[in-house]
């Protein structure tokens, strides 16, 4: 049963950036972006690469591992070698805290 958890603030995170979060078996990665904050996986459906040095430009996330792209906001693989999508998980702003669904 998923259920809206706080995560952090938002000013923990700097704009065009991310931090990796955890929340029971889920390595989630969080995101500011020009677009507002989201959520995904926090591994690469490539391999088991996390995301969390990876760099974030508008809002695109490349992995540091082998420069696979993906949208940050729906998931989608966008360049090779990554063809899997991530998973993503809705996100809330209140009061200046950033709330996910999982
Ligand atoms: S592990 Fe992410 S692109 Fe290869």
């Amino acid at each position: 049963m998923s259920e809206w958890v706080k995560a952090c603030a938002t000013d923990e995170i700097d704009e065009e950036d991310l931090i990796a979060w955890e929340h029971r078996d889920h390595k989630i990665a969080i995101y500011n972006t020009e677009k507002g904050f989201f959520a995904t996986d926090l591994m690469c459906t490539h391999e088991a690469q996390s995301l969390e040095d990876g760099l974030v430009i508008d809002c695109v996330i490349e992995c540091p591992l082998h420069g696979g792209r993906f949208d940050v906001c729906t998931g989608k693989a966008l360049s090779a070698p990554v063809v899997e999508d991530l998973r993503t998980y809705p996100v809330e702003v209140r009061d200046g805290q950033v709330w996910v669904l999982v």
